[in-house]
Formats: structure tokens, C-alpha cells, sequence
């Protein structure tokens, strides 16, 4: 690789940031297509490739959405409806610890405050909390499924999966946001998605063009310096 092209992957990993607004504008199959194509390409411990991706797009997204903004709508009404909807596998840690949970609070409130969303305002907090269930208007969601039968390490495969997906994108002009959120709603996902008993739901990935002119795509946020998380051994 010349010096050229190491700064054109440096730039597509380094401005690749989740976006939260999307515009109303499609993606080419095949461009969605290029990237599932490239990223494919991810390692997987002995190349067993365990990622299952579903694109979903036009009236099967609105469906979902649909679908989806009922329950979480119903949630924020009646609260302890959340039990019935748990995610399969633990994203978070049940009891958060020194440092996580201040880098957490920095982001979450970064984020709320950019938006203007005072603590407490339980409302303005439910609304933002469903722009995700609305996929933030991206066209295009990306549902990345997993054999149950397959072990931890194969969610790890999908991890890299789901990055090369995102990197590609922004190659292509095109802006992402990797969503948790949705694991809470597997049965409804899996159930819209006619996918068989034995997949589990992992990550879900919001494709589509950024609105350059939504404050919300303005938030990029920090990283440790390399020495912070580095340790180097030489002896
Ligand atoms: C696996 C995973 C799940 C995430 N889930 C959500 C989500 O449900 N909703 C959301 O708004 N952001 C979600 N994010 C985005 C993170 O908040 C974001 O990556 C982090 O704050 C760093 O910011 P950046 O992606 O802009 O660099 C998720 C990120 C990852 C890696």
C-alpha cells in the first residue's frame, strides 16, 4: 500500500461516527450489496463465517418500525411490560464500575444536551430513545442474525463483521449507526423477519445518507490516547 491509500482507509475508519439522522434518500441494492460483498471478508475463528444478515428496506422497514414503536410506546406507559422484553445475551453489565460508567454518563449526557434534553425530562429521554426504534429514518436496516447454537466467539466474528459493514459504508459516502437497542425486541425483529427457532439477534445496523443539517450528526465524540490504554512490553 502507498501512503495515499494508507490515508484513505486511516479516513474511512477514523470519520466513520454514528449517525442519528438520516436522510430520506434510498441505497442502491448493489451498493448495499458491495459493501456485504467487502465486508465479508472479516476473519472468523476457522472461517466459519457465522454472520446471517437480513437488509430490510421499503414496506417491510415500516412494518418493523411500526411494529416495534407500539411495544416500546406501550413500555413507557406501563413500565413493567419491559420484563417481557429481555435481550438473549447481557450487552451491559448488570452492576456498571469506575471508569465505564463515567465515560457512559459523558456520552449519554454529551448527547442529551445537545438536544436540549434536561435530566428528568422523562418525555424529551423517550422520544430520543425511540428515534432508534425509527431506525433515526435511515432507509435501510441491517439485522445481523447468529446460529444460537454457535458459541460467544462467534458473536466476536460478527463484531467484525459489523465494523468492516460500517467502514465500507462510509467509503461509499454513506453514514451508520450500530444499535443495541433493538436486541430487546428480538421476538418482534425475528418474528418480522421470518427467521428460523435457531437464530438469535446480535446488532442491527441503521444504512443510509447522513443529514448534514441535523445538530444530532454533530456530535463526534473522544477516545483515551493510545498510552492510556496501552501497555508496552519489550523485555
Ligand atoms: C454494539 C453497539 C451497539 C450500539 N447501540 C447503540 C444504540 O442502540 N443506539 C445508539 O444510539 N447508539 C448505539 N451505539 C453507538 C455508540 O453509542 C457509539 O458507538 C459510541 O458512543 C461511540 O461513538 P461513535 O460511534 O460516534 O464513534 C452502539 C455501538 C455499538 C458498538
Amino acid at each position: 500500500m502507498n501512503l495515499d491509500q494508507v490515508r484513505y482507509v486511516d479516513d474511512a475508519i477514523t470519520s466513520r461516527h454514528s449517525v442519528r439522522a438520516f436522510l430520506d434518500k434510498a441505497v442502491e441494492v448493489q451498493t448495499i450489496k458491495d459493501i456485504l460483498h467487502v465486508s465479508c471478508r472479516a476473519p472468523s475463528g476457522t472461517n466459519t463465517q457465522p454472520w446471517k444478515v437480513y437488509v430490510v428496506t421499503g414496506k417491510k422497514r415500516d412494518k418493523m418500525i411500526e411494529r416495534v414503536c407500539k411495544v416500546q410506546n406501550e413500555i413507557f406507559r406501563q413500565p413493567e411490560l419491559a420484563e417481557q422484553y429481555q435481550e438473549t445475551f447481557a450487552y451491559y453489565p448488570e452492576k456498571w464500575i469506575s471508569p465505564f460508567i463515567e465515560r457512559r454518563r459523558e456520552n449519554g449526557w454529551g448527547l442529551y444536551g445537545l438536544l436540549n434534553i434536561q435530566k428528568g425530562d422523562k418525555e424529551k429521554m423517550a422520544r430520543q430513545h425511540l428515534r432508534n426504534y425509527e431506525l433515526f429514518d435511515a432507509p435501510v436496516a441491517l439485522y445481523f442474525t447468529v446460529n444460537k447454537g454457535m458459541g460467544i466467539g462467534a458473536k466476536m466474528d460478527i463484531s467484525m463483521m459489523l465494523q468492516n459493514v460500517m467502514v465500507a459504508a462510509k467509503a461509499r459516502g454513506l453514514d451508520t449507526c450500530p444499535q443495541a437497542a433493538w436486541n430487546h425486541f428480538h421476538q418482534v425483529v425475528l418474528d418480522e423477519l421470518d427467521a428460523p427457532e435457531d437464530e438469535e439477534l446480535v446488532c442491527t445496523i441503521a444504512l443510509g445518507y447522513a443529514d448534514p443539517n441535523d445538530i444530532i450528526n454533530t456530535f463526534i465524540t473522544p477516545r483515551l490516547a493510545v498510552e492510556e490504554f496501552t501497555v508496552f512490553l519489550d523485555a
